[in-house]
């Protein structure tokens, strides 16, 4: 990889894919826009802008396509889990080749769906811990002072160039770590949010008992996804963050989208029974979650 310019796709350019394909273009990679007609036109139109804590306010042009039609050197995927079959129909394997592809998607179980479709590519597990709006199509905020990539390979070349671009990047060398570590904290922030229709300071004080039960599950099952968590370690997290702090699921039950609800519950639920732990806590939360907001489960 010749990373002093590089062409990258992103596909999904809402908040977190947005936010990164301005920040790479910004840094004169190429960036090409996988997305709809509507969201692909204004891009091409009007570029991406962004407003951010961090980055401040600005600009980039981007390329924009509704669908891949040459080789590329890296694919970020930032659709979400629900769109991501159909959204994968834009990245056609045999022009995608050999490419790095990095999945920012919450969850697990894309990396099978990612490495099934895209057979010849790199797929490198990643996770982002960032609070980033798509507004409107181009149109993204960025309200977390910062932007964290873990990357779940040893892509060392590629993370220099992400950094270089403003990002704060580590990388690992265990891709069921990164993921696991990254859901352990938000698989119980989501469900319990999202059930209880309640900001996290509501939760950690009105349902304490169903938070403790819920974080033992989740510990042990992320523990043996490899990642060095426990119920005590996460818990302090969830009493030391801001008290209003509301999920991403939450806020979209909120406004009727769909749910992230089978990546993050159900496959918390999914690996708990592969590895032979009962997750009673979490199954009772994930259907209330599905009922309550008139999804499946
Ligand atoms: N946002 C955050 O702060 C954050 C933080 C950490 C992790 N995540 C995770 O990152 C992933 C993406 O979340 P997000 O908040 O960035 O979502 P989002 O703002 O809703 O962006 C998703 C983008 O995907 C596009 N899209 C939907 N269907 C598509 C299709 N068939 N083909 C091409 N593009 C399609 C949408 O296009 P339109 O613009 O045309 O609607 C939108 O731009 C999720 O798994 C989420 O859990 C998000």
């Amino acid at each position: 990889m010749n990373t002093s310019k590089l062409t990258l796709a992103v596909l999904g350019p809402g908040g977190v894919g947005g936010l990164i394909a301005a920040l790479l273009a910004r840094a004169e990679h190429r960036v090409i826009c996988l997305a709809g007609d509507r969201t692909a036109d204004v891009l091409r139109r009007d570029g991406l802008r962004v407003d951010s804590e961090q980055y401040g306010a600005f600009t980039a042009a981007v390329e924009a396509d509704t669908r891949l039609r040459e080789p590329v050197d890296a694919v970020f995927v930032t659709v979400k889990q629900t769109a991501l079959d159909e959204a994968l129909d834009r990245v056609p394997a045999d022009v995608l080749g050999a490419a790095v592809v990095v999945p920012l998607l919450n969850g697990v179980d894309h990396l099978a769906v990612l490495r099934r479709r895209l057979p010849s590519a790199q797929i490198v597990a990643g996770t982002i811990r960032v609070e980033a709006t798509r507004t409107a199509p181009g149109r993204i905020a960025h309200t977390s002072p910062f932007t964290q990539l873990e990357l779940g390979a040893p892509v060392v070349e590629f993370a220099e160039v992400l950094r270089q671009a403003g990002l704060d990047v580590s990388v690992r060398d265990n891709e069921s770590a990164v993921l696991w570590d990254k859901l352990a904290f938000l698989a119980p922030f989501a469900l319990l949010t999202t059930r209880h229709r309640a900001d996290v300071g509501t939760v950690r004080s009105g349902h304490r008992a169903e938070l403790l039960a819920v974080l033992d599950e989740v510990a042990a099952v992320a523990r043996a996804g490899g990642a060095p968590v426990t119920a005590e370690g996460l818990l302090s997290l969830f009493d030391r963050i801001p008290e209003t702090m509301k999920s991403s699921m939450q806020r979209d039950a909120e406004a009727g989208l769909p749910l992230e609800l089978d990546a993050i519950g159900g496959a918390v639920l999914r690996a708990g029974a592969a590895h032979g732990f009962a997750t009673p806590a979490t199954a009772r939360l994930v259907a209330e979650v599905a009922q309550s907001t008139g999804r499946v489960a």
